[in-house]
């Protein structure tokens, strides 16, 4: 299937289009179609085991689907391509997990300077000071000298952010971002988010932080058994949540 545009005439960053997934028999995604525009930030909600990480995974092809399309900036995702290719595309979609997997035996400007270097061919002194003014933004200039391994949780996380903004990424994805944090570590973390959002990012996240969502998401997927079951605002999401399984999920989060 080509779904490919060109990219300066796709207004959406991403498509995805008939989306099917099954792992054996049992089908994780289920016709999804869904877009995100270019600057939008959209916030992927559902109960655990309804398919939001393999969803959020298979638009960077961690994930292979069974049917279906994606595009990326017009750019078919899931086309047969080169590993090359394939990676040249990955490093231009920003990933940041639940864990932060950061490189324990590089220090954190050497983290986040790290894949510009290599995968960019980017100077080691042009990388080292785009790593000093990401690691100003996410809050942690004094930190660029220490090592993963003397940092708090929400400062790793805040490190993994950088080195995915390092790549200059135009769509970075977030997979429950916050979870594994301590919750005084939530709120820093969440306000990098926000403001890279301010900034115009275009964003996909998976969270579980409601008042985020409510604050900072332009649209929010409900997601649950593998169908997106309601795309709406915020607002009106929150309000006046159509669909009976949203209306529980709501309810069983107020609880
Ligand atoms: N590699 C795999 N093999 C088989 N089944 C899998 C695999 N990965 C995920 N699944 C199943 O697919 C479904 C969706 O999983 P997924 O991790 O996408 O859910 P989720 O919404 O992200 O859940 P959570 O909120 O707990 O992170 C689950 O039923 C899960 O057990
Ligand atoms: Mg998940």
């Amino acid at each position: 299937m080509n779904t490919s545009v060109p990219e300066q005439l796709d207004t959406q960053a991403i498509r995805i289009s008939d989306v099917c997934k099954s792992y054996g028999d049992f089908p994780v995604l289920k016709n999804i179609n869904a877009e995100v525009a270019r600057g939008e930030v959209v916030v992927i909600c559902g109960p655990s085991g309804s398919g939001k990480s393999t969803l959020i995974r298979t638009v960077n092809r961690l994930e292979e689907i069974s049917r279906g399309g994606i595009t990326f900036e017009g750019q078919n995702i899931h086309a047969a391509m080169r590993a090359s290719e394939l990676n040249k595309l990955r490093s231009r979609i920003g990933f940041v997990f639940q864990s932060f997997n950061l490189f324990p035996h590089l220090s954190v400007v050497e983290n986040v300077s790290m894949s510009p270097i290599r995968v960019k061919g980017l100077a080691p002194d042009v990388a080292h000071d785009r790593a000093l003014k990401l690691l100003d933004r996410v809050g942690l200039a004094d930190k660029a000298k220490a090592y993963p391994g003397q940092l708090s949780g929400g400062q790793q996380q805040r490190v993994a952010i950088a080195r995915a903004l390092a790549m200059e990424p135009p769509v970075m994805l977030f997979d429950e971002p916050t979870s594994a944090l301590d919750p005084e570590m939530v709120g820093e973390v969440l306000n990098v988010m926000k403001s890279l959002a301010a900034d115009g990012m275009t964003m996909l996240c998976v969270t579980h932080e409601m008042g985020f969502a409510r604050d900072v998401a332009d649209r929010i997927w409900f997601i649950d058994a593998g169908e997106i079951l309601e795309s709406a605002p915020p607002e009106e999401f929150f309000k006046n949540p159509r669909h009976p399984r949203a209306q529980r999920f709501l309810a069983d989060l107020r609880h």
